[in-house]
This record gives C-alpha cells, structure tokens and sequence, in this order.
C-alpha cells in the first residue's frame, strides 16, 4: 500500500472520532507488515484520563487481533471546523509505537489529506527511547 492511500484512511476515518470535550478530531490508520490496515480514533471520556488517543485505538485493535509486525502508521488531526494542520503522535502514543515497531524503521506519517503528508521514522520523533531491548 502507498503511504498516501494510509493518509488517506486515517483522514476518512476522523469522522468516527468521539471528542465531545476537546472537539479535536483524530483519526489513524496502522498499516500492518502484511499489508493490512487497522483504523483508529480518539475516543474522550468525561472524566477525562480515560480519554484513548486515536493511535493507541489502532494499536490496540491490531494487537488483539494478533498482529505484532507494523511498517506505518498515519495520523489526522484537528479541529473539524478549522484549517488542517499536521497532528504529530503524543509521548504516551510514541511510546506505545516503541514497544512493538523497530524506531529505525517503523514510519510515522502526518496527513492534512491524503495528498498533502509529512514522514518521518519513529526514531526521528522519539530519539534515545527505553524499549523492549533495555529490559532484555
Ligand atoms: N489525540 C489523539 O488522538 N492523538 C494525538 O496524536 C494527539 C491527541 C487526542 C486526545 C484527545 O482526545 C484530543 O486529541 C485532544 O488532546
């Protein structure tokens, strides 16, 4: 699958988001080493720390169906009624990236539309991480 294709989804899926309290919409979409994709959105709750970022919704749909190997993943995000803007991951979802993606490889794409994204490798966004590896 083309990187713009899992822009594409994660921009499409934005609209299941459930934010009633931030009104900041993300969708993402996880692309496995198969080829498969798993969807996700942020997902609030009213008392807040509940509250599931759109990527670790994808992560955890994906992993409990089994899949442990990941290639990308796409983020979207913002507020519905203003100008796109490039959503980057939070700590606690790069974090989560770490603990089942290779940093050196595993791609993190940022969409405003599925023709207009950014790239970079985990690495890059969560340098000198503590991974799997340190507790080996
Ligand atoms: N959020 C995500 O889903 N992913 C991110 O990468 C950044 C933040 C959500 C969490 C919360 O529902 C809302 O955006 C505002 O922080």
């Amino acid at each position: 699958m083309e990187l713009k294709e899992l822009a594409k989804l994660a921009v499409d899926v934005r609209k299941n988001a459930y934010a009633p309290y931030s009104k900041f919409h993300v969708g993402a979409a996880l692309l496995t080493a198969d080829g498969k994709v798993y969807t996700g959105v942020n997902i609030e709750s009213a008392s807040y720390t509940p509250t599931c970022c759109a990527e670790r919704t994808a992560f955890a749909k994906a992993v409990s169906e089994g899949e442990r190997n990941f290639v990308a993943i796409a983020v979207a995000g913002g507020f519905m009624d203003k100008e796109a803007e490039y959503c980057y991951p939070c700590g606690v979802c790069r974090q989560v990236m770490v603990e089942f993606c290779n940093p050196k490889t595993f791609k993190v794409i940022m969409a405003k539309t599925g023709e207009e994204f950014k790239e970079h490798l985990l690495d890059e966004i969560l340098p000198y991480s503590f991974g799997p590896s340190d507790l080996a």
